[in-house]
C-alpha cells in the first residue's frame, strides 16, 4: 500500500478511459427521472404560494448545475421569502411552520429541521417519490450552485470526473457529511480544484478574472466573479488530459500528496491557503479542521468540518485503497467502483 513516488497505474489507460466515459453515459439522468422532479417541484410551488403569494421557489444543487448522477431521488429546493430577517431563529420558525403546512399538503415523512446549521426540512413528494431538502433563504447555495454550473460549462472533463468521484463515493459509502464524510459539494470543489491546478490548467480560476462580470453580495459575503462563458469557451483546450488520467490524478493527489496537516484547498484563490492562515488550527466545538476545504464565498466555511478523527482515517484509507487499485490493477474499475461491505 505504500506510495511510490512518480509510479504509474498499470492499467492501459485508453481502455480504462473508454470504460469511464461508458460509466459516465450511463449514470446520466434519464428523462423519466427528470420529469418526475419537474413535477414535484411543481407540486411543491402550488403548495407554497397558497401561503405566501410572493415567495420564489429555486432549484439548486446537483439536479441544477448538472451534476446530478441517475437514481439520485433528492432535489434541493429553496424558498425565497423577500423581506425575511436573516437571522436562523427567524429560518427556524419559517422551517416549524412549513413542517406543519407540507404535512397538510400530502406530503410525507415531513421532518424539519430548525436547529441545523441551515434549517431545513426534509420530505417526500408522496405521488412520485421524490425526495426533498427545503432551505429557506438559502441565497449562498443558489450563488454556489450557479458557481459550479459556470465550471462544468467551460470543459466537459469536470463533469465527467464529478460523475466517477460522485459514484464512487457513493459506492464507497464516503458521501455523508450528517455521517462524518463529505458532501457531494465538498467532492465537486475538489474535482475544480484539481482541474485548477493542472499544468496547464483545464479550469481557470473565476474568482480570480478582474473585474467581475456577475455580482451578488449575500450578508457580509462579497460573490462577485467572472461569468463571461463565451470568452473562456476552449480554455482548457491546450491539456489533453483524459478522464483516466485526471481520476488516477485525484485519488494520488487524496491519497498521498495533500498536505493533511496544513493546506487548505481554496477554489475561490485557485491554490492553497494554509490553516494558520484561515485561523483553522484548533478544534472549536465539533468543528476540527482535519481536511480542509474552503467554501468559495462563505470564507469562514470549511466543508470538511464535518471530518472527525475516526472519518478522517477512513476517508483517507478509501483515497488509498483507490489510488492502489488504479496502480495495481489491470482492469481497475469493477474493484474501484465496488461497493463497502463492513
Ligand atoms: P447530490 O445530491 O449528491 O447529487 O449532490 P449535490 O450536488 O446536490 O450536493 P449536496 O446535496 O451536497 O448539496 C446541495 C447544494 O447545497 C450544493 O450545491 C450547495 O449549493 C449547497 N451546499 C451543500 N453543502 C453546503 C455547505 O456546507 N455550505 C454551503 N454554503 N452550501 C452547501
Ligand atoms: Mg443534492
Amino acid at each position: 500500500k505504500a506510495y511510490v513516488p512518480g509510479a504509474k497505474p498499470k492499467a492501459d489507460m485508453e481502455q480504462l478511459n473508454k470504460e469511464l466515459l461508458e460509466l459516465v453515459e450511463s449514470l446520466r439522468p434519464k428523462p423519466e427521472e427528470c420529469q418526475r422532479q419537474c413535477e414535484a417541484l411543481e407540486a411543491l410551488r402550488a403548495a407554497l404560494v397558497k401561503r405566501w403569494p410572493d415567495c420564489k421557489v429555486h432549484l439548486f444543487g446537483s439536479t441544477a448545475n448538472q451534476l446530478s448522477i441517475c437514481n439520485n431521488n433528492d432535489i434541493d429546493v429553496c424558498l425565497e421569502l423577500p423581506d425575511l430577517p436573516s437571522d436562523p431563529n427567524t429560518k427556524g420558525e419559517i422551517v416549524e411552520e412549513l413542517g406543519g403546512l407540507l404535512t397538510e399538503a400530502g406530503m410525507q415523512n415531513v421532518l424539519p429541521l430548525p436547529k441545523a446549521r441551515v434549517p431545513v426540512v426534509k420530505f417526500v413528494v408522496g405521488e412520485n417519490g421524490t425526495k426533498v431538502d427545503i432551505t429557506v433563504n438559502n441565497i449562498l447555495a443558489i450563488v454556489n450552485t450557479k458557481l459550479l454550473a459556470d465550471y462544468v460549462s467551460i470543459d466537459e472533463r469536470l463533469l465527467q470526473l464529478c460523475y466517477v468521484i460522485k459514484h464512487w463515493a457513493k459506492r464507497r459509502q464516503v458521501n455523508d457529511s450528517y455521517r462524518g464524510t463529505l458532501s457531494s459539494y465538498c467532492y465537486v470543489l475538489m474535482c475544480i480544484h484539481l482541474l485548477q491546478q493542472r499544468e496547464p490548467p483545464i479550469l481557470p480560476c473565476l474568482q480570480a478574472i478582474k473585474p467581475p462580470t456577475h455580482f451578488r453580495t449575500v450578508g457580509q459575503w462579497v460573490c462577485d466573479y467572472y461569468d463571461d462563458l463565451e470568452a473562456l469557451k476552449g480554455f482548457g483546450a491546450g491539456n489533453k488530459e483524459t478522464l483516466a488520467e485526471l481520476v488516477w490524478a485525484f485519488f494520488e493527489y487524496w491519497a498521498w500528496k495533500h498536505d493533511y496537516n496544513n493546506a487548505v484547498i481554496s477554489v475561490r484563490t485557485g491554490g492553497f491557503l494554509t490553516k494558520s492562515q484561515k485561523e483553522w488550527t484548533r478544534r472549536v466545538g465539533n468543528e476540527r479542521h482535519l481536511v480542509c476545504i474552503e467554501d468559495p464565498f462563505e470564507l469562514t466555511h470549511d466543508l470538511g468540518r464535518t471530518v472527525d478523527r475516526q472519518t478522517n482515517g477512513v476517508l483517507h484509507k478509501e483515497f488509498e485503497r483507490a489510488a492502489c487499485v488504479l496502480r495495481d490493477h489491470d482492469n481497475p474499475l469493477e474493484k474501484l467502483m465496488e461497493p463497502y461491505r463492513a
